[in-house]
């Protein structure tokens, strides 16, 4: 199964009842393994979570912590991007080079890197004390 392929289907549990748009995400480790997340709305909003955020938990639950490949999948007119703090949480995980595949249901896909989606971010050096 390609990674495009497990978000598409892990989309399908999203639990997205306020916005009504369902997101799946998928992430491959350096492994090789595939893990999968979906959003997770909640009646008091600010406690949802994004299908990303669902991806990373799952792959450090099971022991793993090197992100090779990331996929999102939505319905929408074009593939969407993860927000800003999915971002971060997957380059705590990915390098700059990892790509990030977003594709939308009807096969509309873009590629980017993780670095071009959150250049200049904030890593662990950043936190050495000056
Ligand atoms: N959402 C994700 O799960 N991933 C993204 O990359 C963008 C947005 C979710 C959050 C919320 O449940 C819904 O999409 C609408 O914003």
């Amino acid at each position: 199964m390609t990674l495009v392929d497990a978000a598409t289907r892990v989309r399908d549990n999203a639990h997205a009842p306020y916005s009504g748009f369902r997101v799946g995400a998928a992430v491959r480790t350096a492994s090789g393994r595939i893990f999968v997340g979906c959003n997770v709305e909640n009646a008091a909003s600010p406690e949802g979570t994004c299908a990303e955020t669902g991806a990373i938990a799952a792959m450090v639950a099971a022991g793993e912590t090197e992100v090779a490949e990331v996929a999102v999948v939505a319905d929408a007119k074009v593939p969407i991007t993860p927000c800003g703090g999915c971002r971060q949480r997957l380059a705590e995980f990915g390098g700059a080079g990892v790509p990030v595949v977003m594709a939308t249901l009807k096969g509309a896909r873009v590629t980017m890197t993780l670095g071009e989606l959150l250049p200049l971010a904030f890593d662990a050096s950043h936190r050495a004390r000056g």
